[in-house]
C-alpha cells in the first residue's frame, strides 16, 4: 500500500481508501444488507492489506453504515483514519429539502448548529470521540460559508475532528471555503473514466491549495467491473437502477467499450477494477481512490491496482474507447 498526505493535514491515508454507501444496504443498495460480522470481516481485511482510510455518511442507510462501522471499529478504533460527512440529515430541524425515501425527508443544512449537532450523531453512532475527517456532504449556497467555516474550524479546535472537506461542490466552492479562512484538506467528487470532466477542472483548482481529490463512483457502483455486470437488474430504488449505464443506447455503447478495453486488461494480467483503478490514480498526483467495497475479496482486489503501471498509449487507448459514452455531470 501507498500512503498519502491528506491535504494539508497531519494525516497519512492509504492512496485507496474504503467506500462504505454500501454498507447501509436497505433499499439503496437492495442486494445485500451487511450484517456486524460482515463488517467486521472487512475492516479485517483492510487492515491486512494496509487500507487504513474508511469514508462513511450519516445518510448512508440513515445511520445504519456509521452504526456498523462503529461496531466493527471496537478495540482497533486508533488502526483507521475514520472520515464521514455533514450537512445532509433527516432530523426534519430545517434547511433545504433533500430528497426523501423510505418514509425520511432528508434536508441540507450547512448552518453552524446543524453541522456541530450532524458530528455529535456521528460520534455517537460510531462510539468515538473523536473524528479524523468530515466532510460536507452537500456543499449548499443558501447559508454562509463563513459560518460553516467558523464551526468547522471550532470543531477543530475541541478535538473533535482533525480535518475537513467538500462534496458535491464546483472548484468556485474550494476558492470560497479557503477564502472564508477554511483548511480544505480534501474534495470528494465523482470521477470515473465514463465521467472525467468534474474532476479534470478540479485537479487544477486544488492543485495551488494542495487539496486531496477523493474520487467516488471510479467504478461506477460497479458497471466497471466486467462487461457482466449490466446484465444484472436492480429494483428502481437502488442506484443502480438509476444511473446512464442502464439505459440501453448507453449499454451498447458500454459493451463495445468493454470489447477495446479487454485486451490492456487481458495483456497485464488484471481485473478491469484494477485497470479503471490504475487509469485514475494516473490522472491526478494527489489522488485518494475511494472505492467501495462490501466484500473482502474485493478489498484483495483493489490494494493491487497499485502496482499496475498503464503505458501514455493505454491510457489514451482507454479514454478513446470510453468517450462515446462519457457524461458530463452524475448526481448520485
Ligand atoms: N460524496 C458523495 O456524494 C458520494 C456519492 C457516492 C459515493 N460516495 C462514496 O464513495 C464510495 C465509492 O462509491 P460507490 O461505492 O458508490 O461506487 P464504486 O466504488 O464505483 O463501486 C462500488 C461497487 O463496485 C464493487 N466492487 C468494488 N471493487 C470490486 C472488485 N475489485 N471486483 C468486483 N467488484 C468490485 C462493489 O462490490 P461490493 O460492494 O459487493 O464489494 C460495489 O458494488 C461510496 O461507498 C461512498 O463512500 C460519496
Amino acid at each position: 500500500m501507498q500512503y498519502r498526505t491528506l491535504g494539508n493535514s497531519e494525516l497519512k491515508a492509504s492512496a485507496v481508501a474504503l467506500g462504505t454507501w454500501g454498507l447501509g444496504g436497505g433499499s439503496v443498495w437492495s442486494d445485500h444488507d451487511s450484517t456486524e460480522a460482515e463488517a467486521r470481516d472487512l475492516l479485517s481485511a483492510c487492515k491486512d492489506y494496509g487500507i487504513n482510510y474508511i469514508d462513511t455518511a450519516p445518510v448512508y442507510g440513515t445511520g445504519e453504515s456509521e452504526r456498523l462501522l462503529g461496531c466493527a471499529l471496537k478495540g482497533r478504533r486508533h488502526d483507521f483514519i475514520l472520515q464521514t460527512k455533514c450537512s445532509l440529515n433527516w432530523r426534519n430541524e430545517g434547511g433545504n429539502f433533500h430528497y426523501s425515501r423510505d418514509g425520511y425527508t432528508v434536508n441540507n443544512d450547512t448552518r453552524p448548529t446543524a453541522i456541530v449537532r450532524d458530528v455529535e450523531d456521528s460520534l455517537r453512532r460510531m462510539q468515538t470521540d473523536y473524528l479524523d475527517s468530515v466532510i460536507v456532504h452537500y456543499v449548499c449556497r443558501s447559508f454562509p460559508v463563513s459560518d460553516t467555516v467558523e464551526a468547522l474550524e471550532r470543531l477543530k479546535e475541541q478535538g473533535k475532528i482533525r480535518a475537513y472537506g467538500l462534496s458535491n461542490s464546483q472548484p468556485a466552492d474550494l476558492e470560497e471555503y479557503q477564502a472564508n479562512g477554511g483548511h480544505v484538506d480534501l474534495v470528494q467528487e465523482f470521477f470515473s473514466i465514463l465521467s472525467p470532466f468534474h474532476g479534470r477542472e478540479y485537479f487544477t483548482a486544488c492543485r495551488p491549495h494542495g487539496t486531496t481529490f477523493q474520487t467516488y463512483g471510479v467504478l461506477e457502483e460497479g458497471f466497471l467491473t466486467s462487461p457482466a455486470f449490466m446484465e444484472r437488474t436492480f429494483v428502481k430504488t437502488d442506484i443502480r437502477s438509476r444511473i446512464p449505464w442502464v439505459q440501453p443506447e448507453v449499454k451498447a455503447g458500454l459493451k463495445k467499450a468493454f470489447e477495446a478495453w479487454e485486451p490492456i486488461r487481458a495483456a497485464h494480467y488484471c481485473s478491469f477494477s484494477q485497470l479503471f483503478e490504475a487509469w485514475a490514480l494516473a490522472q491526478y498526483e494527489n489522488m485518494s481512490l475511494l472505492v467501495g467495497m462490501r466484500k473482502p475479496k474485493n478489498v484483495a482486489d483493489n490494494a493491487a491496482c497499485l502496482d499496475l503501471t498503464l503505458s501514455p498509449e493505454e491510457l489514451s487507448a482507454m479514454e478513446k474507447a470510453a468517450k462515446p459514452i462519457q457524461v458530463e455531470v452524475l448526481d448520485k
